[in-house]
């Protein structure tokens, strides 16, 4: 009841005072019942519900290899439906959320450019979300901003039909369903191998702008006596949230600029392109980026059991010599998104339960 009352006083706040709280003290608000509602930051995925939102994701991966199966989950959610808007660009998280929402029998709605929609016209972004949520059921969302996601909740949240959102990607800030993927790639990965404590992950390239590293990093604090090894050119570090995050929870990082150094530690190397789409001046252009390539002479100095990963999409640093690796996971990483945002979409709609029994 407390708890209650005080979400109900968190939506009195104006969107500044709101968007300023510390973020432990407003996760409560993204919640029902005491379940995540929205999806929007990293911190909000406990142990406890990876660990649902994995054996789900392997449960319904094993009900969908059936046509008896996938079209039993088709009619799960046939009676809602989704709003994809994705206003920056995207392939594999628009396309396999879009294949999430077909599996689970949703109909789907989208708007891929704030330039076909009218936004174009003058309407806020605030109007655009509540306009959404008129028709869907749930709202999925990539866009330029940073904070938006959490706005667009904030907001529904205070309506009287509010709906779940999900962050696909919001500015350089976080993309919470991308560390869901990673670490579900992961879990799957070292399954035989003692899971994703103890391991060494060497997080490689853009990290001062790659939001994937960011959220994949908050969620590593759910793994006991994980090491990070971050290496990145000097202009393109970690932040220093980062930092004050992992020491704060007494994670153990080491950073470096030497990549070759590094990968006859590493269980996992999670490499990123250079995120050039926030160049203010080109700035990234001066940056001799060919030291954070992982090339195919590379692999021999790497570990037989470990895995090379990449959110994707990439550039140069993979060569394309390097995936017939059998380490090489980033295509069975991008599949294994499909298959947990299913997990996260089921979740979110409660039918959790009704899926694990089948
Ligand atoms: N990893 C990722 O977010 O890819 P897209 O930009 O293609 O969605």
């Amino acid at each position: 009841m407390k708890i209650k009352n005080k979400e109900k006083d968190l939506g009195k706040l104006s969107w500044e005072k709101f968007y300023s709280l510390p973020l432990n003290e407003k996760l409560g608000y993204f919640e029902k019942d005491g379940r995540m509602f929205d999806c929007l930051f990293s911190q909000q995925l406990s142990s406890q519900n990876l660990r649902t939102l994995f054996d789900l994701a392997n449960k319904i991966r094993k009900v969908a290899k059936e046509k008896g199966g996938l079209d039993w989950l088709q009619t799960l959610l046939s009676h809602k439906r989704a709003m994809l808007y994705f206003v920056q660009p995207s392939t594999r998280t628009f396309v396999s959320f879009q294949s999430a929402c077909y599996i689970l029998g949703m109909k789907v709605s989208e708007i891929r450019s704030t330039s076909t929609s009218s936004e174009l016209k003058g309407e806020s972004p605030e109007d655009t979300i509540r306009t959404f949520s008129s028709y869907a059921d749930l709202i999925i969302m990539r866009h330029f901003e940073e904070g938006i996601a959490e706005k667009s909740a904030w907001m529904l949240n205070k309506t009287k039909r509010p709906i779940s959102v999900i962050n696909g990607g919001s500015g350089k800030d976080q993309h919470p369903t991308q560390a869901l993927l990673d670490l579900y790639t992961l879990d799957l990965s070292f399954k035989d191998k003692g899971g994703i404590d103890n391991k060494t992950i060497v997080m490689v390239g853009d990290l001062k702008r790659g939001r994937t590293v960011r959220s994949l990093s908050y969620l590593l604090q759910n793994y006991k006596n994980v090491k990070i090894i971050y290496v990145a050119p000097d202009y393109l570090k970690i932040g220093n949230d980062i930092k004050d995050f992992l020491k704060k929870h007494k994670m153990s990082f080491k950073e470096s600029n030497e990549l070759i150094k590094f990968l006859p530690d590493a269980d996992a190397v999670y490499m990123t392109r250079i995120q050039d789409e926030y160049d203010i001046n080109n700035e990234s252009k001066n940056i001799d980026y060919s030291k954070f390539h992982l090339k195919k002479e590379h692999m021999k100095l790497m570990k037989k059991s470990a895995i090379i990963m990449h959110p994707l999409p990439r550039r140069q640093e993979i060569d394309v010599a390097v995936d017939n690796d059998p380490r090489a996971m980033y295509w069975r990483q991008e599949r294994n998104g499909m298959w947990v945002r299913t997990a996260l979409i089921a979740y979110l709609f409660r039918i959790e339960n009704e899926i694990n029994r089948y």
